[in-house]
């Protein structure tokens, strides 16, 4: 008998390969290969067959049909969904676990079966119990929402194909496992064989699939991110599990753009929406404080006021240790960099710490002004004057340079009561005039300084 065909799989990104690996090649992940037996062929063969009536067609003779979308009642989720769900579309919810995706998707269900939707939940993770009592939690008392308690994919195609649900929500994806592959439930060819056939019921019966997947750190389950390719949206939910606030992120959406995001708060009756983030995540900001400074990211088409901090003290050890929370490291190193050669801020003594305050993650450089104020507000002991928002990009040789969309992020600062904006001068050379607010152009780092204290 022929021996059985094994093959080693990134667990992290899905990467193939006929030998074991200590580093993958394409996610650049440590030891996270694992053997596995390579998709039989029987379901291969199998899959085939499926597909026969399939025929390539003109591009002329394709009629669009109008995308039917449903409304899910949660402001923020259809946000990032693109307005609503799109009839037959897999969805990938990911995250770390405990951070609230259950709850989002049970939420969910009950507001689409309150719009007479049949909701079927199926969950490998918990009992019907345990779901019972969330639900008992979050208020949820519906007649159209079914539980179904299984792992076995084939029992579950055949309970979809028998009930024709018009959501159905997978809760999780590394429990659930196909019989004809003798790999584990959570294994990459598992995983990527389970979503397949969630795929093609999904476009055959016309269901809604909300797949669950939960990022691992350590590896020992495939993650998400092997699936990405496959699902029409990817939505992944961040934050810190001690802070209260959460993020829901949109990845990549064939129905809509993607950044965009929707923002909730985790509460004792379940998740909230927050509608006005930015006086959210301002809230609780100390007045008159060195080192903190507020100013404007965007994310998605939507303008976000988020708290800068910075903390320098001198060090008591030869090497300073230097943090960034929230924000680029390497990008806070060179800020400082640039401050101490062209602001000579001698730097190299002091301990330096940056945080975005609330939990918020932020890559974009429109913040680097912002940080670069907070470090040297800090590091002078003196706060920033009053009612002031800084954006802008720092270059090395310490000139601020032009951000995107700015009078989105200044009509953002005026409706918090913000009175002075300090932008890039030459975003303020094509700016229309705002009333109300006082907008500064700076050219570069010492311009910006001035104008502040
Ligand atoms: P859960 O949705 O089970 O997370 P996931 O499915 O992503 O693993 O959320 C679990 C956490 O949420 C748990 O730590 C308790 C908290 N929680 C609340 O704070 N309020 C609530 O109403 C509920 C249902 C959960
Ligand atoms: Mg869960």
């Amino acid at each position: 008998m022929a021996k059985a065909k094994k093959n080693y799989y990134c667990q992290e990104c899905g990467y193939e390969s006929p030998k074991w690996l200590g580093q993958c090649p394409a996610c650049k992940q440590w030891n996270t290969f694992v053997e596995e037996p390579k998709v039989t062929i029987k379901s291969k063969h199998a899959r085939v067959q499926l597909e026969q009536d399939n025929k390539p067609i003109k591009l002329k003779d394709i009629v669009i049909e109008d995308e039917r979308r449903m409304s899910t009642q949660i402001g923020e989720l259809d946000r990032v969904l693109g307005g609503g769900i799109v009839t037959g579309s897999l969805i990938l919810v990911g995250g770390d676990p405990g951070i609230g995706k259950s709850t989002l998707l049970l939420q969910m269900c009950e507001n689409l079966s309150q719009q007479t939707a049949d909701v079927l939940y199926i969950s490998g993770e918990e009992s019907l119990q345990q779901i019972k009592l969330r639900a008992n939690r979050l208020s949820i008392d519906s007649h159209n929402l079914t539980l179904y308690s299984e792992t076995n994919l084939e029992s579950i195609e055949q309970v979809i194909k028998a009930n024709k649900p018009d959501t159905v929500i997978i809760d999780s994806i590394q429990t659930i496992y196909n019989p004809e592959i003798t790999s584990a439930p959570g294994s990459v060819s598992q995983v990527r064989d389970v979503t397949g056939l969630l795929m093609r019921l999904a476009k055959g019966l016309g269901v809604s699939i909300f797949i669950v997947g939960h990022v691992t750190k350590d590896g020992s389950i495939a993650g998400p991110r092997v699936l990405e390719h496959i699902v029409d949206t990817v939505l992944y939910f961040e934050g810190q599990r001690n802070a209260s606030y959460r993020v829901l992120r949109a990845v990549k959406n064939r129905f809509g753009s993607t950044n965009e995001i929707g923002v909730f708060e985790m509460r004792d009756i379940g998740l909230t929406e927050v509608k006005d983030p930015s006086a959210y995540l301002l809230s609780g900001r100390p007045m008159r404080a060195a080192g903190s400074i507020v100013s404007c990211c965007m994310e998605g088409t939507r303008a976000m006021l988020a708290e800068v901090q910075a903390l320098v003290s001198p060090t008591n050890f030869g090497m300073p240790r230097r943090t960034a929370t929230g924000t680029d490291y390497n990008r806070v190193v060179l800020l400082m960099a640039v401050l101490e050669k062209k602001l000579g801020m001698q730097l190299a003594g002091y301990d330096s710490y940056v945080n975005i305050a609330g939990g918020m993650k932020v890559s974009e450089p429109s913040l680097d002004l912002a940080i670069s104020i907070a470090l040297a507000s800090s590091f002078k002991n003196k706060p920033i004057l009053d009612y002031t928002v800084i954006m802008g990009e720092v270059g090395l040789t310490g000139e601020v340079r032009g951000i995107s969309m700015i009078e989105k992020r200044i009509l953002e600062c005026k409706k918090l009561g913000f009175k002075r904006c300090i932008i890039p001068e030459s975003n303020q050379s094509t700016l229309t005039q705002i009333d109300g607010i006082l907008v500064i152009g700076v050219k570069n780092l010492e311009q910006a300084l001035t104008h502040c204290f």
